[in-house]
């Protein structure tokens, strides 16, 4: 099996004595996805993992089996923007492997949303893929059950013919998927 390498980087120091020790206590957790776009379901589980972790790194990716909507840089922006005010979180544009991303940051943990069984039947594989080319754990967190429902496909699926997502996703990540489909809110939304 291979060993989660990630675990044996130094991530912070301190003084301690006669010199710097090794804190081997901070975590790093990695955040994936393709968040094309970004929705408070995300934004609910990366919430939850700063809270778990020392740093969380949200890498935004390409889904090889999905086309997306948004550029990569565009969705890196929108989260970014979305995560300003959570002080341990940051985001990164990962255009390759997750593990070698994990591995580039000493990160020692993934962590994904699972809404439902669908979920995991995707996630499965992934997790265990993972594993095996780094040996680094996924940890699966369960979001709030007001925003379970959410998914970008079907917020885009609903902005592509007008309807409202106003309260699936942050303010500015409406106004860019409602300008990719050249749709607007209902009325009543807009008010
Ligand atoms: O939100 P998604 O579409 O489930 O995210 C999937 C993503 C982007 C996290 C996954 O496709 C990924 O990790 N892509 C990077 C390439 C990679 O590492 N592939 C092997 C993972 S099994």
């Amino acid at each position: 099996m291979a060993r989660a390498t990630a675990l044996r980087v130094p991530v912070r120091h301190r003084w301690h004595g006669g010199g710097y020790v090794i804190d081997v206590t901070s975590r790093i957790a990695v955040c994936p996805g393709s968040f094309d776009p970004v929705t408070h379901g995300h934004l609910d589980v990366v919430r939850r993992a700063a809270t778990l972790y020392d740093e969380v790194i949200v890498a935004v990716g390409i889904n090889a089996s999905k086309s997306a909507l948004l550029q990569a840089d565009e969705r890196v922006r929108l989260f970014e923007q979305a995560v300003a005010e959570m002080a341990n979180v940051r985001v990164e544009r990962m255009d390759g492997l997750l593990v070698d991303l994990c591995r580039e940051h000493g990160a020692d943990v993934i962590v994904k949303g699972l809404r439902g069984g669908a979920d995991f039947d995707d996630e499965h594989p992934m997790a265990a893929m993972n594993r095996h080319l780094s040996g680094v754990e996924t940890v699966f967190l369960i979001p709030d059950a007001t925003v379970a429902h959410i998914s970008s496909s079907m917020v885009k699926d609903v902005a592509r013919y007008g309807g409202d997502i106003t309260d699936l996703v942050p303010a500015p990540v409406a106004d860019v998927v409602y300008r990719a489909f050249g749709t607007h809110p209902p009325k009543e939304a807009e008010a």
